[in-house]
């Protein structure tokens, strides 16, 4: 006899994650870091993520322009404090679907295929949900199979349309677990970031030290 259990499928956004990677919410007083970060994206990087080969101008454009009130933007820093990856998560402002969302999402090319960018977007998710959006959109071109792979594997329906794809998850209502979940992770975001200040003021701080003490040795 064969045993057929029924196994009901986690909704998105409340799947933990293996490894909990510190993702923190960004504000504008990040703005030079996402920059930066998008700044440092080659040419068929950048053509994949904006859908066009963004020059250094249109980028810096993109970056003034973001809307801190209305939309979330979510990074992941390493030691010295670089952005090493972000996402944009943007509220839809259409009447037609207010409550939808786009994700958008880059990491640096030495910092890719650790599972950041499928990180990124479960935190998106998570938060997209807690605010009410029931449907989340990805644009991708049809030749990114890593992004198309991070949206199916949360269970998107990828529709693909020529050289372009859309992505579509529903998103199903907040509970108290995502919300608590969301709670955790934003917490433990702030304090990673705060040590991560305090050890790059510690080191920056010998690093000055090292030079005071060469500069007296060369002088002596
Ligand atoms: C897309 C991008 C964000 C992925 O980031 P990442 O941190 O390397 O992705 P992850 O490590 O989370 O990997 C995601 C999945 O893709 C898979 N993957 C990685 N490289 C792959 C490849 N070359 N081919 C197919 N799948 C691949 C991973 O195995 C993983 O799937 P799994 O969880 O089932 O194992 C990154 O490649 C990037 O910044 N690209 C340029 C900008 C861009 O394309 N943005 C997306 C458009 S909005």
């Amino acid at each position: 006899m064969t045993d057929t259990k029924e196994v009901t499928p986690t909704p998105p956004g409340s799947t933990p994650s293996p490894v909990m990677v510190p993702i923190r919410s960004l504000g504008p007083g990040q703005r030079d870091r996402i920059n930066q970060h998008l700044l440092a994206l080659d040419e068929n990087d950048r053509y994949l993520r904006f859908g066009y080969m963004a020059n250094d101008e249109q980028i810096t454009r993109y970056t003034d322009g973001l809307n801190f009130e209305r939309d979330n933007i979510f990074g992941i820093y390493n030691r010295k404090l670089r952005l090493i990856a972000m996402a944009h998560l943007a509220f839809s402002a259409s009447p037609e679907c207010h409550s939808c969302a786009e994700f958008g999402v880059s990491v640096l090319k030495h910092a890719r295929g650790r599972g950041y960018g499928a990180r990124l977007f479960e935190r998106a998710v998570m938060h997209a949900r807690n605010e009410g959006v029931e449907l989340m959109f990805i644009h991708a071109l049809s030749e990114n199979k890593v992004m198309l792979k991070i949206a199916q594997n949360a269970g998107a329906t990828v529709v693909r349309d020529g050289s372009e794809s859309q992505a579509h998850l529903r998103l199903p209502p907040a509970t108290l677990d995502s919300r608590v979940s969301e709670i955790v992770e934003t917490q433990f975001a702030e304090l990673d970031y705060k040590l991560k200040v305090q050890v790059k003021q510690f080191w920056d701080f010998l690093a000055g030290l090292q030079k005071i003490r060469s500069g007296a040795h060369d002088a002596g």
